[in-house]
């Protein structure tokens, strides 16, 4: 029946080209807004197509016409579609009971797309969800696809692997993949969009680290239930997806502890998550980074919201409306949950741990809240690289390499009107985390000069001679700049 389902939305196409085709650009941004009324309207405008009456179906869960429905699926037929639990039909309508979409992805391992099946959101169900509610691939989970180091053929976990988003993306390369949660539900349908896209997955239902006690893997990816949530609160949902059950941000924590006893050597896990402060930022900082005790950890925090902006956000996300009792009262528990523990802030973000072989000797943590461009899993991965080549290399050596400049970094020089010399130089980044990063005039003319021929050490003695600087002062002052800018990718090694 699976196969009969796939071969229907090949043929459809039911792609994210064929359902932009059935109901236009406008339509399909309004519903990136969770508006589906401009995809409805265009439907009802245009002539029938497969991917259209799928669409409607699937995405925008509106019911159709039984007929039509099984035209759009003459293989797998009404029958089948019931049997698989996509719908229902009732008095000749064909009832949506899931969500089915198309998702695609370019990354270094390529272009791939898939169908996920889920459980449908609020836009469908035209409501709060169930606690139950099982994602499909949402916004968090395109944020860690693409920060993802390249995954390489080793063994994957993914924990918490919902309708299996991440581990369909780990198991293109992947030589085999484990993919775990604690709702028998989810993995349900990670079974099913596992057999949909003809990927083998090695299910396992348990929470945390508990269906792999004692195995370690090359690379973990998790997009946990990282959401804060207030415990024993009246009326507060515990929704599965987003809740962990912790208090605070224990869950967070519980991943990134429980990570060390589960890589190989090298092995590198990637998780989002959210974190609170308590005290200053630096408190706040050092607590993120304590929970990886004997792993290097390089977190990058992409947003600081205030307790407030916090709940907001949850509360919406659950599917109560702003302006109700019900949503004032939600987010008065989350104030109250934040106010008991003293939590000024909430910090959110990605987490790379890897295990070293001998002692950890990466402890980075940054605020980036500027958009990023492609490639973030390359510049992560050419980072910790650059972190362990220069953490073999004292000044004196660093001096002795040859560097040039990423080919993706502009200079930019800012000046006040009249003025020759510019006030303000800065390097930007044209793709990974696409940094933009101020400089002086001694490390841009440093930068500049590195073509890949001369040591650094020649370039910045040279440049200290045409600014009549101590070459000494310079270099002590120059080599510390040049080991970040290497980390964060605006240089290269030759
Ligand atoms: C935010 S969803 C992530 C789904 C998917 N991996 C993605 O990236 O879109 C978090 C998942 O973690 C699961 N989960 C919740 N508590 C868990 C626990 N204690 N242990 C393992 N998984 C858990 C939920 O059922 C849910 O499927």
């Amino acid at each position: 029946m699976t196969a009969a389902l796939a071969q229907d939305l090949a043929a459809a196409p039911y792609t994210v080209e064929g359902l932009e085709e059935a109901w236009g650009r406008t339509a399909a941004d309004a519903l990136g807004r969770d508006d589906p009324e401009p995809a409805l309207a265009e439907l009802a405008r245009r002539a029938p197509s497969a991917a259209g009456v799928l669409g409607r179906l699937l995405v925008l869960g509106d019911p159709v016409d039984g007929s039509a429905a099984a035209a759009a699926l003459p293989r797998l037929g009404l029958d089948g579609a019931e049997a698989l639990g996509l719908l229902r039909v009732e008095d000749g309508r064909a009832i949506p009971l899931v969500d089915v979409r198309p998702y695609a992805l370019a990354d270094e391992s390529g272009v791939a797309s898939w169908w996920i099946v889920s459980d449908q959101g609020e836009v469908a169900l035209g409501g709060e969800l169930p606690e139950e509610h099982v994602l499909g691939a949402g916004a968090a989970s395109s944020t860690l696809a693409q920060v993802l180091v390249p995954t390489g053929d080793g063994v994957v976990l993914d924990l918490g692997t919902g309708s299996g988003v991440q581990a369909l993306m780990a198991a293109r390369t992947a030589g085999r993949v484990v993919a775990t949660d604690v709702s028998a539900r989810a993995l349900r349908f990670a079974a099913l969009n596992a057999e949909l896209n003809g990927v083998h997955l090695d299910l396992r239902e348990g929470s945390l680290y508990e269906p792999v006690a004692g195995e370690r893997f090359d690379r973990i990816v998790t997009n946990p239930p990282f959401v804060i949530t207030p415990r024993g609160a009246d009326g507060v949902p515990a929704y599965t997806y987003r809740d962990g059950g912790f208090a605070g941000d224990g869950l967070v924590e519980a991943v990134v502890r429980g990570a060390r006893d589960h890589l190989t050597d090298g092995g590198i896990a990637q998780l989002l998550g959210n974190w609170e402060v308590t005290g200053d930022q630096v408190a706040a900082r050092d607590r993120v980074l304590g929970w990886a005790d004997g792993l290097d950890v390089w977190v990058v925090q992409r947003d600081l919201l205030d307790p407030a902006q916090y709940a907001e956000t949850w509360v919406r996300d659950g599917g109560a409306q702003p302006g109700t009792r019900r949503f004032r009262a939600l987010v008065r528990a989350w104030l109250d949950d934040f106010a008991a523990r003293g939590v000024t802030a909430v910090g959110a973000g990605y987490v790379t741990l890897r295990r070293p072989s001998g002692a950890p000797t990466l402890r980075r943590f940054e605020h980036l809240e500027s958009p990023v461009g492609s490639g973030v899993g390359a510049a992560i991965a050419a980072g910790l690289a650059a972190h362990d080549r220069l953490a073999a290399l004292d000044d004196a050596r660093l001096a002795g390499q040859v560097l040039a400049v990423a080919p993706d970094v502009t200079e930019h020089r800012h000046y006040w009107p009249g003025d020759a010399d510019p006030t303000v130089l800065e390097l930007r980044q044209g793709t990974g985390f696409a940094r933009t990063r101020r400089v002086d005039t001694v490390t841009a003319a440093v930068v500049g000069a590195c073509d890949g021929e001369l040591p650094v050490g020649r370039l910045v003695a040279a440049v200290a001679e045409l600014l009549d600087a101590d070459p000494g002062t310079t270099t002590a002052a120059v080599l510390p700049v040049v080991r970040e800018l290497l980390v964060e990718g605006f240089l290269t090694f030759r």
